[in-house]
């Protein structure tokens, strides 16, 4: 038989506020469905404003609590001022996952100084100054989960990495370094770290289906991944059932980076 106080001891997000970025689509879509559903209120941040209000109104019909905060993550003015429209909806988040990212893959010969900037702006120093405005009053508060997404190239060279792979290596540090800081106050901090997902990140490379089913065919599962294969991971690394994992890079990737 199912206890489901059992279960809620462990994983329910209920009376938790979440701040989620690229909440409005693929992966962080997904993961802002999940947390939302597990019972948290949940703010999405990112900068097309259609996107944003037809991921909130799926979950408010789903009766959860939702909303959006329309804001871009290239800039410092741009993040400080995200952060703290995304406090005033709902309060200051328990929660905080960066998941907004971008991959402009130009060759590494080629990477101008823009590329470099923005890459580093929106995967890299978003996740820090966020990270430094919710950190520590998780940490007064007694109780915070900061979850950030990396990537494969945070591991190893792969399809042009250029600047994209340095942004998730360093995402990963951040990681660490935020978990030495705040987790002997209750605030852990990990990563999730995908493998292959179809998503508009990667529009360009679904439209060759000899390449997507390499990319399969490299998992063990035998699938590229869904964006709904993190949410479980999600919600165990929001919820009290990971208060003693921290500083771990935990792989969603069907195998793909031990095959
Ligand atoms: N898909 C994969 O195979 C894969 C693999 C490894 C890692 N990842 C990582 O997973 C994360 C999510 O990727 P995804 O595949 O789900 O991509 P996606 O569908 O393209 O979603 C990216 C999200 O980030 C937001 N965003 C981008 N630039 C922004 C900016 N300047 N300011 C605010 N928001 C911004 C986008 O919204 P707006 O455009 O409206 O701003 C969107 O919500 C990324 O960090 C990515 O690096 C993905």
């Amino acid at each position: 038989m199912i206890s489901n106080s059992y279960l809620s001891e462990l994983f329910s997000l209920n009376g938790r506020i979440a701040v989620v970025t690229g909440g409005s689509s693929g992966i962080g879509q997904a993961i802002a469905g999940a947390l939302a559903r597990a019972g948290a209120s949940v703010v999405i941040v990112a900068r097309k404003e259609a996107e944003l209000a037809a991921t909130v109104d799926e979950l408010v019909a789903d009766e959860c609590r939702a909303a959006w905060v329309s804001a871009d993550l290239s800039t410092r003015d741009g993040v400080r001022a995200a952060a703290e429209q995304a406090a005033a909806v709902f309060g200051e988040p328990d929660i905080l996952v960066n998941c907004a990212g971008i991959n402009l893959r130009p060759p590494m010969g080629e990477l101008s100084e823009d590329v470099w900037d923005t890459t580093m702006a929106v995967n890299l120093e978003a996740p820090y100054l966020l990270g430094e405005r919710f950190g520590p009053r998780m940490a007064e508060r007694g109780y915070g989960r900061i979850i950030h997404i990396t990537s494969q190239q945070a591991h190893r060279a792969f399809v042009q990495s250029g600047a994209y792979g340095v942004s998730k290596g360093a995402l990963e540090s951040l990681a660490r370094s935020q978990a030495e800081a705040w987790s002997s106050y209750g605030v852990t901090c990990n990563t999730l770290v995908p493998g292959f997902v179809p998503t508009p990140l990667n529009a360009r490379l679904q439209s060759d289906p000899e390449k997507m089913a390499a990319l399969a065919a490299r998992t063990m599962v035998g699938r590229n991944g869904l964006a709904e294969d993190f949410a479980g991971a999600a919600v165990f690394l929001a919820g009290p059932a990971s208060g003693y994992v921290t500083g771990q890079a935990i792989f969603v990737d069907g195998g793909f980076s031990v095959h």
